[in-house]
């Protein structure tokens, strides 16, 4: 039997990707080749003729049956990069979004000076951005809630993974509900989509992503109503908000929480040019 190079295996599946209209069938391909051979960016590129092993022939055969069907390439290998960092993903937890990484950047500039930094982050998911945030900051703690079990025990294991288990601690609840002392900064990207537009999402999206870290009830502002009145009483005087936002909310959500009492310092843009991580504070500056 002859077997086939991983270069040729990638190449045939990208024929079949865009064929069947997948949206990035190259870079999908790329990344199912590299997760059933365990070869990285640059054995792909210096070593393409490598031949695959029929054990990993079988594993891509099954890949392409899963990607074909709808299931995200980061579902099918249990993994996704998030801040240049690898994050376990499974059925319990949103795939972290290369938009968020907007607000660890506005999170990691506000507390580059902090001595000791601690951190809150509501709705912790794969724990990607409380972790990718205490990557960047080896002097930061932080708590990451999720009232969600599963997301917690995938979080947990991600900063194992990542060597940050002794600067993090993960509860299960509903927001800041039980927690104990103030913070310096309070990250948190919520559910926001409104429940009448979950229908008309992407399949990927509406089939793979757990409702609870999608649906922001009726108008989509739920978890920032819970979120604006909770927030204040957790942050220290100084402290900040970094709240993501859904396309076309900064203004709804700047009011919820100037309403609370808080300040709208402002609002950041993603690399599309789409306002994405809200800043605010308890004390105007
Ligand atoms: C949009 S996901 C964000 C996950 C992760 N932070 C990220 O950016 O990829 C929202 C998260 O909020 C969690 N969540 C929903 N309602 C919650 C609540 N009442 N209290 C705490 N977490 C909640 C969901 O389980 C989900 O993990």
């Amino acid at each position: 039997m002859t077997l086939t190079t991983r270069d040729h295996a990638m190449r045939m599946l990208g024929v079949k990707f865009r064929a069947a209209g997948l949206p990035s069938p190259e870079l999908d391909a790329r990344l199912l080749v590299m997760g059933v051979t365990g070869a990285s960016d640059i054995e792909m590129l210096r070593e393409p003729g490598t031949r695959m092993s029929g054990a990993e022939e079988a594993r891509l055969a099954e890949c392409e049956r899963r990607r074909l069907a709808g299931e995200p390439v980061s579902r099918i290998l249990g993994q996704r990069e998030f801040w240049g960092l690898t994050f376990a993903v499974t059925s319990a937890t949103l795939d972290p979004r290369p938009d968020s990484e907007t607000l660890v950047e506005t999170a990691a500039a506000l507390l580059r000076d902090a001595a000791a930094p601690r951190i809150l982050d509501l709705g912790t998911g794969t724990g990607c951005l409380l972790l990718a945030l205490l990557h960047e900051l080896p002097q930061a703690q932080g708590i990451g809630v999720d009232v969600s079990p599963e997301a917690l025990s995938v979080a947990t294991a991600n900063a194992a993974r990542l060597g940050l288990s002794g600067r993090v601690a993960f509860r299960c609840g509903n927001w800041t509900e039980g927690l104990e002392g103030k913070f310096d900064l309070v990250i948190s990207n919520p559910p926001y989509i409104r429940h009448g537009d979950i229908a008309a999402l992407e399949r990927e999206v509406r089939e793979h992503d757990p409702m609870l870290a999608l649906d922001g009830g009726e108008d989509g502002l739920s978890a920032y109503r819970a979120l604006a009145r909770s927030i204040p009483d957790v942050l220290t005087q100084d402290g900040h908000a970094v709240i993501e936002l859904g396309l076309g909310q900064a203004d709804e959500v700047g009011a919820l929480f100037e309403s609370a009492g808080m300040h709208v310092l402002r609002t950041v843009p993603d690399l599309a040019g789409v306002p994405r991580a809200l800043v605010a504070a308890r004390t105007r500056r």
